[in-house]
């Protein structure tokens, strides 16, 4: 019986070579024979990976690009990686040519989650497995596996740093606050929205807090493209229209970009800094951290990101699952996404140098 299997798994290994025509295999029997079906049992070592990024709206997409050429390359697959700076008809046409091409894994940052359904279920029809990556692909049941960081514990931590930081400057309350989120057609958006008045609610609803603005829905606070300039010039219109002689506390910001945007605006108005919250540890914040300007940020790191995308990609082509961690919170409006969620880490001036301390870029804006 041993030399059966023996014998076997030796054929299986021979079949393997053939198919991938290198050396060297980590492929095994099981993706031996699914790239032989077509099927998704798995598929040869050295095929095609599409990436299909959104804009540049923050560092952490630029950083994941240029990791998922390396890392893919590295690892022997082929890597097609786009952004997709023109919108979201550029990011369809991508993603259908990856598809044409025989992306045999196709990783998706959408821009907008919800426009991709044809291109996500022709990549499915094609046999390509699809994850989606950092943002949720909505309204469609072509999503395998979605990948990215807990976004409501971001939420979360972004909320009770506010509260932390204005104690921090003045013991008690109430505190005059606003609140800024993301764009609205990333999924991303609201659920750091969520997870912030998770914490933030209770201190409204006890006189804590006070929205002066009293702009506090999702739809009044979003920020259209992430772009700093759209949260600069409502920063401006709220402190004009509502600050004259009122101390503005705190700001929630939910990401770096858009909290230097707000701070430039608070700065122009000639007011003094407020707490400012922010996400993506990028150079200019965690530099205004440390100069004590911006009060935090979220360590996300995106190596750890890709490095879990490419070990999702090297199961799927051993025709094996993916590990993931959570099965209920992803919830796409047809199905729950099977995901493998990270943990964020909150950032201030504190711990910033424990935090980055094996980031080679950061760490050294921190002694
Ligand atoms: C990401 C954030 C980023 C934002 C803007 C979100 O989907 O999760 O890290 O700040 O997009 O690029």
């Amino acid at each position: 019986m041993r030399n059966v299997v023996k014998t076997m798994a030796a054929a299986a290994a021979i079949a393997t070579l053939a198919l991938t025509g290198c050396g060297r295999s980590d492929s095994g029997s099981a993706a031996a024979s699914g790239a032989a079906s077509g099927g998704s049992g798995g598929f040869a070592k050295d095929s095609l990976i599409g990436v299909a990024l959104p804009q540049k709206t923050s560092e952490n997409w630029v950083l994941a690009e240029n990791l998922f050429n390396t890392d893919l390359k590295a690892a022997g697959y082929k890597a097609d990686v786009q952004f997709a700076n023109g919108g979201v008809s550029e990011q369809q046409n991508q993603i259908q040519s990856m598809v044409t091409k025989g992306a045999k894994v196709i990783v998706v940052g959408a821009i907008d989650g919800k426009q991709l359904g044809t291109q996500i279920k022709a990549a499915k029809d094609a046999g390509a497995t699809v994850i989606a990556y950092d943002r949720l692909l909505e309204n469609t049941d072509a999503v395998d596996y979605y990948v990215a960081y807990d976004n409501f514990k971001v939420g979360q931590l972004q909320g009770q740093a506010l509260l932390d930081g204005m104690k921090a400057k003045k013991p008690n309350g109430p505190y005059n606050i606003e609140i800024f989120a993301g764009s609205p057609d990333d999924a991303n958006a609201k659920v750091f929205f969520d997870g912030a008045m998770s914490v933030l609610q209770p201190k409204l609803d006890d006189g804590t807090l006070k929205i002066v603005s009293g702009q506090k829905s999702f739809e009044q606070a979003v920020t259209q493209g992430w772009k700093p300039e759209n949260a600069q010039k409502r920063m401006d219109t709220l402190l004009s229209a509502n600050y004259g002689s009122t101390t503005l506390d705190g700001v929630l910001s939910p990401n770096d970009t858009l909290a230097r945007a707000i701070l430039t605006s608070v700065k122009g108005a000639g007011k003094p800094n407020p707490v400012v919250t922010g996400q993506d540890s990028e150079v200019e914040s965690v530099k205004s951290i440390m100069a004590g300007v911006q009060y935090s940020t979220i360590n996300k790191d995106t190596r750890n990101l890709v490095k879990q995308t490419i070990s999702m990609v090297n199961s799927i082509q051993q025709g094996q699952k993916p590990e993931i961690n959570d099965d209920k919170s992803y919830n796409n409006g047809v199905k729950v996404v099977p995901a493998f969620l990270l943990p964020p880490q909150i950032v201030t001036k504190a711990n910033a140098k424990e935090a980055y301390a094996n980031d080679p870029t950061l760490s050294k804006l921190t002694q």
